[in-house]
Order: structure tokens, then C-alpha cells, then sequence
């Protein structure tokens, strides 16, 4: 992969700019250190290998060269997506499972807010950041890190919850930049709709667990179970807490796990 072939897989595409890195720190410090200079929307940033590549609450993210993708894009959200910016956690998700639907026979689930799994495994994460210059919102970073081959899956004892690549499921995986390109095509298409009830409900479609108990531990309080019912019209996860009760929660550090699976004492790297 380099910066040719990035441009020839994605040449269809409303890419304003393309910075590839054989090694960077991370692609979404990248990002956010350039906003600061007016970078376009959907300029995107991608990267072989990240040497602080991060992810959600603190946590870092191993990037394999060859076996995965590293990407982060930048988007403007303008008028009311500015009270919504939760939604575009979402948004990298619903373009991870659209892309994964394209090429394999198994349905990727999302993992609420954002995690993408296969077989209750997770397969993709994104961390999605923001910068504010002067008072102002200076842009939004998507940062999409994908395992694509066996390679890229981290051993069972760095992980906070079991994790599988796409090629586990998927025997005719396109080549890297191809499959790159499919994600950003999802991800342009539905970050112009991103406001509309279609957006809600094909991101809905896609949610793990609907239905079932799980657990949820918000930052700064203990452990909350009950009944998935989904996501409302902020893309707040709606649990049942009780028989009558009903609880929102914003997309933030909240961890989900299904409530009868084991929860690590203390985070991992
Ligand atoms: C998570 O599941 O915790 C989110 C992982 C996000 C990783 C991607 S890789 C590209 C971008 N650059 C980073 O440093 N992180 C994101």
C-alpha cells in the first residue's frame, strides 16, 4: 500500500487529500494536530504502522503493516450534527458493516457505540475525536482501525474482549486499498444523511445484543444491568433496568458486555 495505490482505489471518491505514512505515531494525533490548518472534509490519513496508535478510554490499539487498516478522516459537522457528535462514532461503525456485508457471507454486528464484531468477537474499533480552536469546533476525526488478516488479531491476554479478524469469515477479502475504499464510500454516503431517521434505523439494524441482558459500567459509576432495547433518536443506548424502568445512556467511556460474560478486574493495555 502507498499513497498511488490509495489514490487509484479511492479515485471515485470525494477525497480532497490523502497523507499516507509507512510509520506514524497515530493517524488521529496526525489529524487533530492538523486541523488547526483547515483541512477539508473527508481529507484522510492513513497509515502502515502507528507506534502510539490509541483507542477508546486510554487503551492502545496495535496496528499490524500488511494484516490491518489504520485510517482517520476528517469531517466538519455543521449546525445541529454539532449537538450530535456522538453520532459519528456510530457513523464509522455503520461504514465498517456496510463494507464487511459487501464481501462476506456473515452479518458484522455492532457492539454499541462502536465496536464491530463477527461472531461476537470484535474485528474493528473506532475512536472518534475532536478539537476546539478559540471556543469553536474546529473538526471531527473518525479514526478506523480494522483487523483484516490473522496476523493483526491480538493475543487473548491484551484484550478486553475476544477479538477476530475479517479474513476469519470472509474467504474473498478484496485487496487492503479496495476494501478501504468501500468503507469510505459508506461512510461519505451516509455522513450526508447522518441527521435523518434512515441513518437511526440502518445503525440500529446492525446492534448487537437487541433484547438480551447486558451489563454496562459507566466512568463514574459501578455496574448497571438490564435489557438492551436499542438506541434513541441521539443514539443513546436504551436499557431496561426494570420491569417499569427505562435508562438512557450518551455515548461516552461506557463499557457493554453481555451480563453473563466475565469482566476483567482492572483495564489492560
Ligand atoms: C477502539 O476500539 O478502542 C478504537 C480503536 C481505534 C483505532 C484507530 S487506528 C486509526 C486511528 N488512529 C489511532 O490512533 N486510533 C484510531
Amino acid at each position: 500500500m502507498d499513497k498511488r495505490s490509495l489514490q487509484a482505489a479511492t479515485k471515485s471518491l470525494p477525497i480532497p487529500e490523502i497523507f499516507f505514512y509507512e510509520e506514524v505515531d497515530s493517524t488521529n494525533e496526525r489529524a487533530l494536530a492538523m486541523l488547526a490548518d483547515d483541512m477539508p472534509e473527508f481529507t484522510l490519513l492513513v497509515a502502515e504502522r502507528q507506534t502510539a496508535g490509541r483507542g477508546r478510554m486510554g487503551r492502545k490499539w496495535s496496528t499490524t503493516p500488511g494484516g490491518s487498516l489504520a485510517f482517520s478522516v476528517v469531517l466538519h459537522p455543521q449546525g445541529e450534527e454539532i449537538q450530535n457528535l456522538g453520532f459519528f462514532s456510530l457513523l464509522g461503525a455503520l461504514a465498517i458493516c456496510l463494507a464487511i456485508e459487501q464481501v462476506c457471507p456473515l452479518q458484522p454486528k455492532v457492539k454499541w457505540p462502536n465496536d464491530v464484531l463477527l461472531q461476537e468477537k470484535k474485528t474493528a474499533g473506532i475512536l472518534t475525536e475532536t478539537t476546539f480552536l478559540g471556543g469553536h469546533l474546529a473538526g471531527v476525526v473518525v479514526g478506523l482501525g480494522i483487523n483484516l488478516l490473522r496476523a493483526s488479531v491480538p493475543p487473548p491476554d491484551m484484550v478486553m474482549f475476544p477479538a477476530t479478524c475479517v479474513s476469519e469469515f470472509c474467504p474473498h477479502l478484496p485487496q487492503r486499498e479496495a476494501f478501504l475504499a468501500m468503507i469510505l464510500e459508506g461512510l461519505i454516503a451516509w455522513r450526508r444523511r447522518i441527521l435523518s431517521q434512515d441513518f437511526m434505523d440502518a445503525y440500529r439494524k446492525r446492534m448487537a445484543f437487541i433484547g438480551q441482558p447486558v451489563r454496562l459500567i459507566p466512568p463514574a459509576a459501578g455496574e448497571i444491568e438490564g435489557e438492551l432495547l436499542g438506541v434513541d433518536e441521539r443514539g443513546q443506548l436504551v436499557l431496561k433496568v426494570k420491569a417499569d424502568e427505562v435508562q438512557v445512556f450518551p455515548v461516552g467511556d461506557v463499557k457493554l458486555r453481555e451480563a453473563d460474560q466475565s469482566w476483567p478486574a482492572s483495564p489492560m493495555p
